[in-house]
């Protein structure tokens, strides 16, 4: 991993060009490590990006009983030790780094029976409420006390129930979906988040030897296997369609012309074919995607959607391309209402965008003027990146450890596709 520094120098570029090859997801690689408590034996993850957070996640496991190492040899490829012994126990300091510690609820619950979790963390944008994992869980005749900071979580057994989601949460879907995994019964979750993230987890925990229906559908039914059923297995991380993204948005504010390899169009849809009303030229191919900007970006109109809708994720790279289009655009948030913060460093930039609740309307500018700027979280971080490549001058991004969370080799990458850009 590269060392933590304080910032990075985004100077305005020309068109990117090249091919850059699109590592393994965050927000499922996370998922994957956490379920790797649920079998013991040695557990082989593939594609596994070199982010902060996978450390993080590191650390909270080998507190709790899994040791993970990279592999000595292969290149990103992630060794999970569980040797059976097992402490469910997630203290305040591991869990409040990272927002995906609570996936150890599910797998640890069903495995152990009972979970003292620290309440968990997360991203500054917004409030991030557990209730539906908890719900859920009580669905399946879990009990909780919530006392001090914590939560304490008990089921001598979980039951197979149906359960309905009133908004198809991420973590809630793969809470309810780990923990059915040994629970006595059939477990339906209905309106369940489908994600390809969530698929990637159901298609490990088959692997392992979970019994799970409707892998991609918002309709999961997962039949209880034993306890000690499941094995350990070799597994490759699907590719990130957020760093993918991100990729794309620095072509398209340079007007460049790149090669996305291991990138799933089929995993973007929607948000290809919005890039593509923006004047995005995009050809999927066998193994990735060709992505080229041949004119200046059309402004659009767009709004945030749990897949496969438009993932909030995207929302600072949309606006960032929409602050350099011809035309205005308005960007809707649905899911996270406090999530606008970026937008003030932005301007700072010289964009020209006012926000209104959950709504950003943004007019874009021929150009915008580098500036010092501060990454307020792991997304927007990158989008101000981003967007330094397209403001005149230099843009100093501070607030870089947000971006190390979930971005493996950002700066590396960028500047091997032509673009003017340091870590200093
Ligand atoms: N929500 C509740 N109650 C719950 C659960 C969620 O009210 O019990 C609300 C949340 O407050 C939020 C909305 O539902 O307003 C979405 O939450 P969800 O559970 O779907 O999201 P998450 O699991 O907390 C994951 C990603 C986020 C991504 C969201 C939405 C991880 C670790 N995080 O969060 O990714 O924005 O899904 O797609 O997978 C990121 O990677 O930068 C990031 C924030």
């Amino acid at each position: 991993m590269e060392a933590v520094s304080e910032q990075i120098v985004a100077r305005h570029s020309g068109p990117l060009t090249g091919e850059v090859w699109v590592p393994g997801a965050k927000n499922s690689v996370l998922k994957l490590m956490a379920t790797t408590l649920m079998t013991d034996g040695v557990t082989t993850l593939t594609n596994v990006p070199d982010i902060a957070d996978v450390a993080i996640m590191s650390d909270l496991l080998a507190a709790i009983g899994v040791n993970a190492a990279w592999h000595p040899t292969r290149k990103r490829v992630l060794l999970l030790t569980n040797r059976g012994v097992i402490t469910p126990v997630a203290p305040y300091e591991l869990v409040e780094r990272i927002r995906a510690s609570i996936n150890v609820l599910g797998p640890l619950l069903t495995r152990c029976g009972h979970v003292k979790l620290s309440l968990p963390g997360g991203d500054d944008f917004g409030s991030r409420p557990i209730n539906m994992h908890l719900e859920g869980l009580e669905a399946m005749g879990a009990t909780f006390e919530v006392r001090h900071g914590y939560v304490e979580a008990y089921a001598d057994r979980l039951f197979g129930a149906d359960i309905t989601f009133d908004f198809p949460s991420v973590g809630a879907t793969e809470n309810i979906l780990t923990a059915a995994v040994f629970a006595k019964g059939t477990t339906v979750i209905d309106n369940a988040a489908r994600e390809p993230e969530i698929s990637d987890l159901c298609n490990f925990l088959v692997a392992m030897g979970a019994d799970i229906e409707g892998i991609g559908s918002s309709q999961l039914v997962i039949h209880g296997v034993e306890r000690d059923s499941l094995r350990p297995v070799e597994h490759e991380v699907v590719p990130d369609r957020i760093q993918a993204a991100t990729y794309i948005a620095a072509a398209a504010v340079t007007r460049g012309s790149i090669v996305l390899r291991n990138a799933r169009c089929q995993h973007m849809e929607m948000l290809l074919k919005r890039f593509a009303d923006m004047g995005l030229q995009i050809t999927p191919r066998h193994d990735g995607m060709a992505v080229s900007a041949p004119e200046r970006l059309r402004a659009i109109d767009c709004a945030t959607l749990p897949y496969p809708g438009i993932a909030t994720d995207y929302k600072p790279l949309i606006v960032t391309m929409l602050s350099v289009a011809e035309g205005v655009g308005i960007v809707t948030e649905n899911l996270y209402p406090g999530r606008f913060r970026y937008v003030e460093e932005l301007q700072r930039l010289g964009a020209e965008i006012s926000t209104d609740g959950h709504h950003a309307v943004v007019r874009g500018v021929s150009r915008l003027c580098g500036a010092p700027v501060t990454a307020p979280d792991i997304r927007a971080g990158a989008a101000l990146v981003v967007a330094g490549l397209a403001a005149e001058g230099e843009t100093v991004i501070t607030g870089v450890h947000h971006i190390d969370r979930g971005y493996d080799d950002l700066v590396g990458r960028l500047a091997r596709l032509g673009a003017d850009i340091e870590r200093s």
